[in-house]
This record gives structure tokens, C-alpha cells and sequence, in this order.
């Protein structure tokens, strides 16, 4: 019997491919979600962010067709914020949280942001390591923010997206993924 060839070489890591997220992509969402956060979107949250928020604009990389990440953000002018961001957790360690921040990062400078901000929880070290790389620091903490357990809130906060130096850490950035 013939045996069937691999499309990719062995051990090439399978490319991200980002596309904007679409309502028919809301369930697949919601099962990440659910094994990524204690406390999750009402249903109808991500229905509505995409159908009547026009400052919302919302991801999915798939990995052979399979929606392994997503993430969102606002943009309001010179404002952008991240919504959420989640990595199916087979699929973590693998930069895929990263390529995601990444691109909502592009997404936001070409929108005309300059800078980003964020909300952590204390105890997600994964999430701030990953946000530190990308130059985000500590501006506050929100005492108690999540009601589940009372856990306080790191602001975080990247600036000057635009400017020479940032754009100079992205590209370096960029280069290390590729
Ligand atoms: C945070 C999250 C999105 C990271 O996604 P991921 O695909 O596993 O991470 P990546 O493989 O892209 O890692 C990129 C960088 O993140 C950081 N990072 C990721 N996992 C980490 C871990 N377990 N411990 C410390 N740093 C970690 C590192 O800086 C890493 O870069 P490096 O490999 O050069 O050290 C993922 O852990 C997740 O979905 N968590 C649950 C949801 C969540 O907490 N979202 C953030 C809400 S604020």
C-alpha cells in the first residue's frame, strides 16, 4: 500500500493562520474560553461584540481548520484594549498566545493606536511574562476586580506603539517567530 505523504515536513511547527472571528466560530470560541478562565462571557457576550460593537474586532488562528486561539480587542482612537486572549490549552507553548498578541497589536497600530492596555489577573504569571515581552508594564492594581475570588487586577500598559523604539521590539519580535 502506498503510504500517504505528510503535506509539511516532519517536525515543522504547523503556521497560525489569523482570520477575523465570525459568529459561526462562537461555540469553538466558547469551549476555549471555558477551559481557559474561571469566570467566563455570558453567552450572548461575543454574539454581541462582534454584531454591534464597532469598536470590537475579534480573532481565531486555526490550526488545520481547527480554532486553537482567539483574541479581541477595542480600539478607540489613540485607545486600544485587549479583551480577551486564550490559547486552547493542547495547544499552548507553542507561541500561539504570542502570535495572537502580536497580531492584535498590528491590528491596533493600523487602526491608529498608540497605546495598549490590559487587564491580569495577579496569579497569571504565564499572561504577564508574555505581556512583558511585548513591553507592557505595571500601571495599577485593581484591588479585588474579579468577583470569583476576589483577586486583584494588574492594569497593564504598553505605550508608544508607534514610535521608533517599539516598532524596532515588534519587528525583533517577529523575526524571533519566524
Ligand atoms: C497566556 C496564554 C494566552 C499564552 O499562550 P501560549 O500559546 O501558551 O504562550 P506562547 O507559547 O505563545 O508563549 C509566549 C510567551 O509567553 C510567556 N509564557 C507562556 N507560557 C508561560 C508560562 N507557562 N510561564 C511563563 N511564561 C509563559 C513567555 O514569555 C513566552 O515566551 P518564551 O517562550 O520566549 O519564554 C495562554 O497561557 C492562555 O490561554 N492562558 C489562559 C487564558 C489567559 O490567561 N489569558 C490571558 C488573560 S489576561
Amino acid at each position: 500500500m502506498k503510504a500517504e505523504l505528510e503535506p509539511r515536513l516532519a517536525g515543522e511547527p504547523e503556521r497560525l493562520e489569523i482570520v477575523r472571528m465570525n459568529a459561526a466560530d462562537i461555540a469553538e470560541v466558547t469551549r476555549i474560553e471555558q477551559t481557559s478562565f474561571t469566570t467566563t462571557w455570558p453567552t450572548d457576550a461575543f454574539y454581541n461584540e462582534l454584531t454591534t460593537n464597532k469598536l470590537a474586532h475579534y480573532f481565531v488562528g486555526r490550526i488545520g481548520g481547527k480554532i486553537v486561539a482567539y483574541g479581541g480587542i477595542w480600539v478607540i482612537f489613540e485607545d486600544s484594549h485587549v479583551t480577551t486572549i486564550a490559547v486552547d490549552p493542547g495547544f499552548r507553548g507553542r507561541k500561539y498566545g504570542e502570535i495572537m498578541l502580536l497580531h492584535l497589536l498590528d491590528e491596533a497600530i493600523e487602526r491608529g493606536a498608540t497605546w495598549m492596555t490590559l487587564e491580569v489577573r495577579e496569579s497569571n504569571v504565564a499572561a504577564q511574562t508574555l505581556y512583558r515581552k511585548y513591553g507592557f508594564t505595571t500601571v495599577t492594581t485593581r484591588k479585588g476586580y474579579y468577583s470569583d475570588n476576589n483577586e486583584n487586577a494588574l492594569v497593564m500598559w504598553a505605550g508608544n506603539l508607534k514610535g521608533d523604539l517599539y516598532r524596532s521590539r515588534l519587528n525583533a519580535l517577529r523575526a524571533g517567530l519566524q
